[in-house]
């Protein structure tokens, strides 16, 4: 049977703020029906206008507020809020730091799992911090424009300060911008299939200053790309790659496979935990250093490691975990799917003089077993797996081998309570409280280090 929802779409109700969601909306409820609501806090007292409805929960937006939070912070631009780049800037720092420990905590009490969870730590300046962007650009008012999509659309908001990045990042793009204006590039139009310019991706290392720029587009040649590579490097000292990439694909993943060096090296250098690291365009690489030291402290803290254990660091990256144990262990074993990233890994290692480490290029699950196959007895294993977490055969093979401890670094915690489940049931079980890190402020991810141990 059919039930109505007790709210009708445009139709306005008062209600209270009882919680926020991990995506950072606030939840009112009337009669007994949740309302999602984008800019409201928990303890406000708002009128919301219903601006969609589905079967068990509605979106509404706010009218008026009649009570405000003390944790809100007032006279920000709401149109972060409203894109993906800081839709949480509205709650103060000490605020978010709560809600992100409270989502872990939350998560791990409703698997019914009895596990501690430290406050988060945070950052002193928790802004303009990260040293990468990835810029989508589109034709708006008949102007070529770089900005950042509205929340679940694919409608570009202009803008000029991003607020979380490295502020020379934000000027470098508005650079390309005005270069791109200037030769009449046209920005690839998603419905037409027609035009080139998909997005500008800006990485600059925070200690280097080196700064890569990738022209991403959806057509094989890039018109003018002689001067638009020379007008860019004039205007930008700090730039010491530039890479055209290829992406001829239809889906939401950014980069292509395919580079062609337009200026420089086809990669930067950057120091991280006192280590030298190359990186390419397609590799990843950390994007909150100040905070990824600390995350990376912790983790290596927690797997007390001594010199006559061997060390397995899945999804490795271009090594950035491998290589700041390597002096701990005697020896490292390390696996990436990306092939560049495992060839920056290789050379990452021979730049920091480091011999006890070894990368291969794999997917994790097929690896793992292999190294089990061929008697690599790991002490620890440290993983730090994309936001789906891991998969079924790679834990089987990993518990398979009875390491003593994992190490496990999460930037999903829903995935991360999902394995410590598996993980469970295989005899590893988180033995010190878990350890949020904020490594993206004023969003709402949330990173964290668990350890499990064998019992
Ligand atoms: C969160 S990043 C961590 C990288 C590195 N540990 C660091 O801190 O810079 C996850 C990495 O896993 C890689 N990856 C994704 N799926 C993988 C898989 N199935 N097997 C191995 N690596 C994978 C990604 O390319 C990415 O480099």
């Amino acid at each position: 049977m059919k039930v109505k929802a007790p709210v009708q779409q445009g139709q306005a109700y008062r209600v209270k703020i009882v919680n926020l969601t991990y995506q950072g909306l606030g939840v009112g409820i009337y009669k007994d029906f949740p309302i999602f609501i984008n800019n409201a806090l928990p303890g406000e007292d708002v009128l919301t206008r219903i601006i969609r409805v589905k079967r068990h929960f509605s979106f509404g937006k706010v009218l008026k507020f009649y009570q405000q939070s003390p944790d809100r912070v007032h006279s920000i631009d709401e149109k972060y809020l409203q894109t993906g780049i800081a839709p949480l800037e509205h709650l103060k720092y000490p605020a978010q730091l709560k809600f992100k420990h409270d989502q872990v905590a939350e998560l791990f009490k409703k698997a019914g799992l009895k596990v501690q969870v430290k406050p988060t730590i945070g950052m002193k300046k928790p802004y303009q911090y990260r040293n990468k962007a990835q810029i989508p650009v589109k034709m708006v008012k008949g102007q070529l424009e770089t900005g950042f999509y509205k929340r679940h659309s694919h409608y570009l908001v202009p803008i000029t300060d991003f607020y979380i990045q490295d502020p020379k990042i934000d000027q470098t793009i508005l650079v390309v911008r005005n270069i791109l204006r200037k030769y009449q590039i046209v920005p690839y139009n998603e419905r037409t299939h027609r035009g080139v310019i998909r997005n500008v991706m800006v990485r600059r290392g925070r200690k280097s200053h080196q700064i890569m720029v990738g022209l991403v587009t959806r057509s094989k040649k890039l018109p003018h790309a002689e001067e638009i590579t020379k007008a860019i490097v004039d205007k930008c000292p700090e730039v010491k790659s530039v890479i055209h990439n290829i992406n001829l694909r239809d889906n939401n993943v950014l980069l292509g496979t395919k580079n062609r060096l337009l200026y420089g090296k086809p990669y930067i250098d950057d120091q991280l935990m006192g280590l030298t690291f190359r990186i390419s365009l397609n590799a990843f690489y950390q994007v909150n250093p100040v905070q990824t030291q600390k995350l990376y402290s912790i983790a290596i803290k927690e797997a007390q490691l001594k010199p006559n254990q061997i060390a397995i660091d899945a999804y490795c990256g271009i090594g950035t975990i491998s290589l700041s144990i390597a002096k701990y262990v005697k020896r490292v074993y390390g696996v990436e799917i990306v092939p560049q990233a495992i060839k920056d890994a290789k050379v990452n290692a021979k730049l920091n003089h480091i011999d006890n480490v070894k990368f291969v290029a794999n997917r994790a699950e097929d690896q793992m077993p292999l190294w089990a196959k061929h008697g690599i007895r790991p002490d620890v294993i440290f993983v730090d797996p994309p936001r789906k977490g891991l998969a079924e055969s790679f834990i089987k093979s990993a518990a398979s081998v009875k390491p003593k401890k994992i190490v496990y670094i999460s930037c999903k915690p829903a995935t991360l309570v999902r394995d410590v489940r598996r993980f469970n049931q295989l005899g590893y079980h988180v033995t010190q409280p878990v350890q949020p890190v904020d490594q993206f402020p004023q969003t709402v991810q949330i990173e964290s280090v668990t350890v499990l141990e064998r019992k």
